[in-house]
């Protein structure tokens, strides 16, 4: 579909290069010449502003900065949990790109809390998150928002601040209007959230109807030892790990806050900068970084559909490759839901905050950095693969046809071999076929940035070639990212996560 223009080749050497293809001056041309593809690569780069560097500018921690290393301890703590059986490295583990390699995610009532990725598994058999677990990675890049629907979400998002310079709306204020508690960062007002929600590591016996306040006040007071939670913890070593993390010689009551506790969670999650990657080393010169597979691709991602371009920069734009507002694509939707639309398993993604029957199954554009490592995909996890996501693209209505004709959610692998699996989500079809006449008013209307972009299957395997490129050295070497893993020595309290696989 794509005809890559054939910058500063004599007009003879060109015609020469047609007839080598064929000559048909109506089918498309694809040069193989890589310098040609360089040319026309760079240009799209220049073109669109990108450097390869989306950290550049930001004031971002260091891992082994002191605050930090206490977040890190408290990342992977299950004294946050309220069952003392998850924590929020349960979902997010560096070693699984910052997610948790599964469809949907199993938080509170695993088997085995301390299994993460495939093995993971809950007496219930199926998943009761309904949302699937995005990576943490590069959490300190965010401007506008996070989460799917965008609910926590900064009020100006000022290019750069992670949403520090003007006040966070989240879901304890009303849209747009600042949570006054929110904190300063995005990932610190985001970590006030997981710790109420029963599935993901509140339980439902602890704080059994309390409000958020009581539940964020009793888990600090629970690590410092105090009041309401005092004694909760055996071998309680965390007011060392404050004292040092703040420099403060302070009491517990004093250091071990909730807001100390989200400051130190966002520090470490800020410190997670994953950008090193081979599509940062071509665009800084060296042109042997990517494969010629991955050039074509990186030209289609970069093309608009106007050009005959695969337009996947329309939503997926700038360095963090995500313009962070909120889109509807139609991935399939299957799982508990968010007890949205008639049967009250669907979901209605970013209506969900706004209340705008426009903004109906619209999520937010999700980073590509490290993509290849955070299988599967989607907000659902439907898509095994980046090869379905990309066919996705190249036809929504076919693609979903294809994940619930090769068994939908019973196809895969974390799901697979469930006794009742079938039976469960009766709505899932029905639910996922909405989203997609959604998007076909919407495209009908003009309104949808999607665009029909039909896909060869070569072209979708330089788009996922281009997408592999976008790894970073570090987050896809375990050695290297085991910085980001606390050693099981050395543990604040008896309730370290410390994973097997
Ligand atoms: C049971 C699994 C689970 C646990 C435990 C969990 N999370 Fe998450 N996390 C998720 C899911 C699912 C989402 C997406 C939810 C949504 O968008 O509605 C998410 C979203 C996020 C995001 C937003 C990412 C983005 O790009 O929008 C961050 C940051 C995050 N979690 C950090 C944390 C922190 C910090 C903790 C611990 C306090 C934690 N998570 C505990 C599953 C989990
Ligand atoms: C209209 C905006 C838009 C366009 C255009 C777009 N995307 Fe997306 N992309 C999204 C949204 C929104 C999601 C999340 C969908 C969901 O989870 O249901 C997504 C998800 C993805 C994912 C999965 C990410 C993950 O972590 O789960 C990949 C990979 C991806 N897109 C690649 C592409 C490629 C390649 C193109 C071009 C062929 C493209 N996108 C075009 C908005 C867009």
């Amino acid at each position: 579909m794509l005809t890559y223009t054939r910058h500063g080749l004599p007009a003879l050497a060109a015609l020469a290069l047609l007839s080598g293809c064929g000559g048909d001056n109506s089918s498309p041309v694809v040069i193989d010449n890589p310098a040609d593809l360089d040319d026309q690569l760079m240009a799209l780069i220049a073109e669109h502003n990108l450097t390869g560097a989306p950290e550049a500018g930001r004031n971002l921690p260091d891992v082994n900065d002191p605050l930090a290393q206490l977040g890190m301890r408290l990342f992977f703590s299950k004294s946050l949990g309220g069952g003392f059986d998850s924590a929020c490295a349960s979902c997010h583990h560096p070693l699984l790109g910052g997610a948790d390699g599964l469809s949907l995610p199993i938080g509170t009532g695993a088997d085995d809390p301390d299994v993460l990725g495939l093995a993971r598994s809950h007496p219930d058999g199926v998943p009761n998150v309904p949302r699937h677990s995005p990576t943490v990675f590069n959490a300190g890049l965010w401007d506008t928002a996070l989460f799917w629907d965008s609910r926590v979400e900064s009020l100006g998002g000022e290019a750069g601040a992670n949403g520090a310079a003007s006040g966070i709306r989240t879901p304890d204020s009303a849209l747009f209007v600042a949570d006054a508690e929110a904190g300063n960062t995005l990932p610190q007002a985001q970590a006030r959230f997981p710790v109420l929600e029963d599935t993901e590591m509140k339980t439902a016996n602890f704080e059994n109807g309390s409000d958020a306040s009581s539940v964020r006040a009793h888990l600090a007071a629970r690590l410092g030892d105090y009041g309401v939670g005092a004694g909760e913890i055996a071998d309680n070593n965390w007011l060392t790990h404050f004292q040092t993390a703040f420099a403060s010689g302070a009491d517990a009551e004093t250091l071990i806050t909730f807001d100390n506790i989200t400051a130190a969670i966002a520090a470490y999650e800020r410190s997670m900068v994953f950008t090193d990657t081979p599509w940062r080393d071509y665009i800084g010169g060296d042109a042997a970084a990517i494969s010629d597979s991955a050039k074509r691709g990186a030209i289609l991602f970069l093309t608009p559909a106007e050009e005959n371009g695969a337009n996947c920069i329309a939503c997926h734009s700038g360095d963090l490759f995500s313009d962070e507002q909120a889109h509807i694509v139609a991935f399939p939707q299957f799982g508990p839901g968010k007890g949205d639309g008639a049967t009250g398993d669907d979901d209605f993604g970013r209506e969900r905050e706004t209340g705008d029957a426009r903004d109906r199954y619209r999520l937010r554009t999700p980073s590509l950095l490290n993509v290849a490592l955070t299988a599967p995909y989607g907000h659902t996890g439907a898509y095994r693969n980046l090869t379905e996501v990309v066919r996705h693209y190249a036809n929504p209505g076919a693609s979903v046809n294809g994940f619930f004709g090769r068994g939908g959610w019973c196809s895969l692998p974390q799901i697979q071999g469930i006794g009742d699996c079938a039976s469960r989500y009766p709505n899932a079809r029905a639910n996922s076929q909405l989203a997609l006449a959604t998007l076909a008013d919407e495209q009908a209307a003009g309104r949808a940035v999607l665009r029909p972009v039909p896909l060869n299957p070569d072209e979708v395997a330089d788009l996922v070639s281009f997408l592999e490129a976008l790894t970073d050295r570090c987050a896809a070497d375990p050695a290297c990212v085991s910085t980001w893993v606390p050693a099981p020595s050395g543990a604040a309290d008896t309730h370290q996560l410390n994973a097997t696989f």
